[in-house]
């Protein structure tokens, strides 16, 4: 068993540990008129770096719950790992890089890069507290806090242009390792099926998966080796309209792009009661500043708003749910 770093946990900070392309804290005032008033366990299964599981576990909503952590990116889930279980190993590990960055800069972050993490990464069977702290400098330092692989799977982001990036927040790393430490929490790496079909009656899945291109050109991101596809967009509106008619309270986050808006128009979706609503964001991950200006996004869930459940009487609810199925039919 791997030792386990004991310290009295640290007040949660609500913070994510790395900067995540298509992370959602901009987002979280609008994402939190979604929450559900109460739920069994949490689900998120497009982790990433986890703005929505953050924010609920720094609110206390994730007390005594359950949550399950899933992202198909290994580094991620590795780094993760490392944190959660080798804490001071890994604190240890990036004072040293952040010296280092501080003495070399950017000739520094390409060293690292190319003569330490990629090699690492290509014979390493499991991920070490070394290539957890490469992994969280080259975040902190590396273009837009971009995690990108090219067509061999070597990450190849180029250094970013910060006067004094803040490398090692010692007391931040301690608690975001508290938080995904805390009792009930379960990391996964793998793809987002297995959780989505696992999700029953009362838990709460949250999808935030690599948004549908808005433009043929458009794509600032991939994650993974595989990418995320119109087929793979379609195997999780699948999945979710399932989740929610086995009574899970879903909520997916996606672009406007007029794929995803068809996608959960269709029959099955309207019988899983899940609904589209827009709300308003502010893309910052566009290179281009002039493209950062506030966007459209969807949300897509089944669940009630407050102002919604306070209005509805749930036998008329039931009702109109009934007529709404036999209409359909
Ligand atoms: C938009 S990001 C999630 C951002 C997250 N909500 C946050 O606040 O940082 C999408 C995530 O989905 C992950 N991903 C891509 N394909 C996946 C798949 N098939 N199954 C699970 N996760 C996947 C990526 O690695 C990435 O971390």
């Amino acid at each position: 068993m791997m030792p386990v770093d004991t310290c009295v946990s640290p007040p949660p900070s609500g913070r994510p540990l790395l900067k995540w392309a298509g992370g959602k804290r901009q987002l979280l005032p609008a994402l939190r008129g979604y929450y559900p008033v109460t739920f069994n366990r949490y689900i998120e299964p497009f982790f990433g770096s986890g703005a929505v599981f953050f924010d609920l576990h720094a609110s206390g909503r994730l007390a005594g719950r359950q949550a399950w952590l899933v992202d198909d990116n290994a580094d991620l889930i590795g780094c993760y790992r490392m944190l959660t279980s080798r804490t001071d190993e890994v604190i240890k590990q990036l004072q040293a890089l952040a010296a280092g960055h501080e003495r070399g800069g950017s000739d520094f972050y390409y060293e690292v890069r190319d003569a330490r993490f990629n090699p690492m990464r290509a014979t390493a069977a499991t991920y070490t507290p070394e290539m957890a702290a490469m992994l969280i400098y080259l975040n902190r330092t590396g273009f837009n806090g971009l995690f990108r692989l090219n067509k061999s799977g070597e990450f190849n982001v180029p250094a970013g242009r910060y006067v004094n990036p803040r490398i090692v927040d010692e007391q931040h790393l301690r608690q975001v390792a508290a938080a995904l430490r805390s009792r009930g929490v379960t990391l996964t790496q793998g793809s987002f099926e297995g959780a989505v079909l696992e999700a029953g009656k009362g838990d709460f899945v949250y999808c935030d998966p690599p948004y549908a291109p808005l433009s043929r050109t458009a794509c600032f991101a991939n994650y993974t080796a595989n990418g995320f596809r119109r087929n793979d967009q379609e195997r999780l509106q699948q999945a979710l309209a399932g989740a929610a008619k086995r009574g899970a309270h879903v909520v997916l986050s996606n672009s406007s792009a007029p794929e995803i808006e068809e996608l959960y128009s269709r029959t099955n979706a309207q019988q899983a009661l899940l609904r589209i609503e827009r709300v308003d964001a502010r893309r910052a991950i566009n290179s281009r500043a002039e493209s950062r200006g506030p966007v459209t996004e969807l949300v897509i869930t089944n669940v009630l708003k407050p102002r919604m459940l306070r209005a509805v009487d749930p036998d008329q609810l039931a009702a109109a749910r009934t007529r709404k199925r036999q209409a359909q039919v």
